[in-house]
């Protein structure tokens, strides 16, 4: 029997909690987003982001780019919403069109609006062992999840299949933080199935079905599927198909409602972060 990791549910849950906590809040954070391009899912889940914010009384802004836009007109935004005092975040959605410099856009977001923690300075945090403003928050969902269903990380193995920065590397690092022996897969590893087979986590964050009838996996194995994907026939799919782990997290109804849920946290953490010094 598989136990669903439930993330609408939790999501739900901390909507609540943060509705409360912002109702009674005379100054309420304000959420700038940065869209350039036209890509059609950046879009939808930049229209989710606002209305969510929206509903919580977190106050949101999108500013909206043409795909020609410069690396220099996107710099110079983010340093006019640095220095606006009413900005408590700023989040850059991704991807970016092709010609401009990810690094060199995110970098200049002052790491205590970072709120998706992307920065050098907050990710460098994260990989020191140190405490970032906040955590990735597809990543910190991801955590949030499994901690609500109370599964042990403390020496277990968690096998993680994708290296990006948004979440393979720092879901990574934040297992290893939590005492679990990480071993990172990505395109060129060999025998992935072999490493599947020793997982007690497998968290996969790849985009296309990597795990599916062919895998061996453990009794008690816990599977977190962030990929998703659309195949030739339109269908919405998950990087895990046709396994029957303890627990798993589908797509869709897992990680992606808990990624919005982390990023209206880290909003409101980001405005809190001095006030509760
Ligand atoms: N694109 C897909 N997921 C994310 C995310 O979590 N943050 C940003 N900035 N862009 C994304």
């Amino acid at each position: 029997m598989t136990t669903i990791l439930d993330g609408k549910k939790l999501r739900d849950k901390i909507f609540e909690n943060l509705k409360s906590k912002l109702d009674k809040m005379p100054v309420k954070p304000t959420l700038a987003v940065i869209l350039a391009g036209d890509d059609p899912s950046s879009r939808i889940y930049v229209n989710n982001k606002k209305k969510c914010a929206e509903k919580l009384g977190i106050n949101s802004i999108v500013i909206e780019y043409p795909s020609d836009v410069t690396e220099q007109e996107l710099i110079e935004k983010i340093q006019e919403l640095n220095a606006d005092e009413k900005i408590t975040a700023i989040l850059v959605q991704l991807p970016l069109p092709e010609h401009i410099n990810k690094s060199n856009v995110i970098n200049t977001i002052l790491p205590q609006k970072d709120v998706d923690g992307l920065t050098t300075a907050n990710s460098g945090k994260l990989f020191a062992g140190e405490k970032p403003y906040v955590y990735p928050c597809t990543p910190k969902g991801i955590l949030l999840l499994l901690d609500e269903y109370n599964i042990e990380l403390d020496g277990k193995h968690a096998v993680v299949i994708g290296r990006s920065n948004l979440v393979g590397k720092p879901v990574a690092q934040m297992l290893l933080n939590r005492n679990a022996t990480v071993t990172m897969c990505h395109s060129h590893t060999k025998n992935l199935a072999d490493i599947i087979k020793t997982a007690d986590i497998v968290v996969s964050a790849v985009g296309k079905n990597v795990v599916g009838e062919k895998n061996i996996i453990k009794n008690n194995c816990v599977i977190v599927d962030v990929g998703i994907f659309r195949d030739e026939s339109g269908k919405v799919r998950g990087d895990v198909e046709k396994v029957s782990p303890a627990y798993l997290s589908p797509v869709p109804g897992g990680v992606g409602p808990m990624t919005i849920a982390s990023l209206m946290l880290n909003t409101v953490e980001l405005f809190l972060f001095d006030k509760t010094l």
